[in-house]
């Protein structure tokens, strides 16, 4: 059992961005090292032994976590970014959020047919992100491991938008 409660590490900001949306800010885990090391440690041990080739994320919040979870999986780091960002030929989707729309990209040659790839992503809210950046990842014929996530707002049932995908987090509201 962990010393450290993550979830002390969260700050609520109200309507933000928007009206009505309570906004769980992690830039204080961000700032305390060992509640960051502590997040990816966790992450890292739900997954540990599992066969997983590459680690798929969404900028930017996404890529936080993404990146030191891959390399302790020792696994690849593939991004999806907005549009016009990534320099090599994309797949490109369509996806909404909680507040409002968006576009994301992956380069066709980021993950190949049949690897196992776990979806990392800070946050699970509608589940629209996640759902959208599994549907491509299978569509290109590699398989979902699984879904991480530091923080999982669970009356907005995003974890039933993404299923069958199994999701694990470290904080629930
Ligand atoms: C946030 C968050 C997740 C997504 C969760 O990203 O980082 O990716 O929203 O919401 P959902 O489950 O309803 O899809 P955002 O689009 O705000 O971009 P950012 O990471 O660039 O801040
Ligand atoms: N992304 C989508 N919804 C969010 C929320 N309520 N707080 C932080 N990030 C989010």
């Amino acid at each position: 059992m962990s010393e450290i409660d993550l979830k002390a590490y969260i700050r609520d900001i109200p309507d933000f961005p928007k009206p009505g949306i309570l906004f769980r800010d992690i830039t204080p885990l961000l700032a305390n090292p060992h509640a960051f090391n502590e997040a990816i440690d966790q992450m890292a041990a739900h997954y540990e032994g599992k066969k997983i080739d590459a680690i798929v994320a969404a900028e930017a919040r996404g890529f936080i976590f993404a990146a030191p979870l891959a390399l302790k999986l020792n696994c690849g780091f593939v991004p999806v970014r907005k549009p016009g960002k990534l320099p090599f030929d994309t797949h490109s989707f369509h996806y909404e959020l909680e507040y409002g729309t968006d576009t994301l990209e992956i380069h066709i040659d980021g993950v190949q047919p049949g690897q196992n790839v776990l979806m990392v992503d800070d946050l699970l809210a509608t589940g629209g992100t996640m759902k959208a950046c599994c549907n491509l990842v299978e569509k290109i014929g590699a398989t979902v491991a699984g879904c991480c996530f530091l923080i999982h707002l669970k009356a907005l049932e995003g974890e039933q938008r993404i299923a069958p995908f199994d999701s694990f987090s470290l904080i629930e509201y």
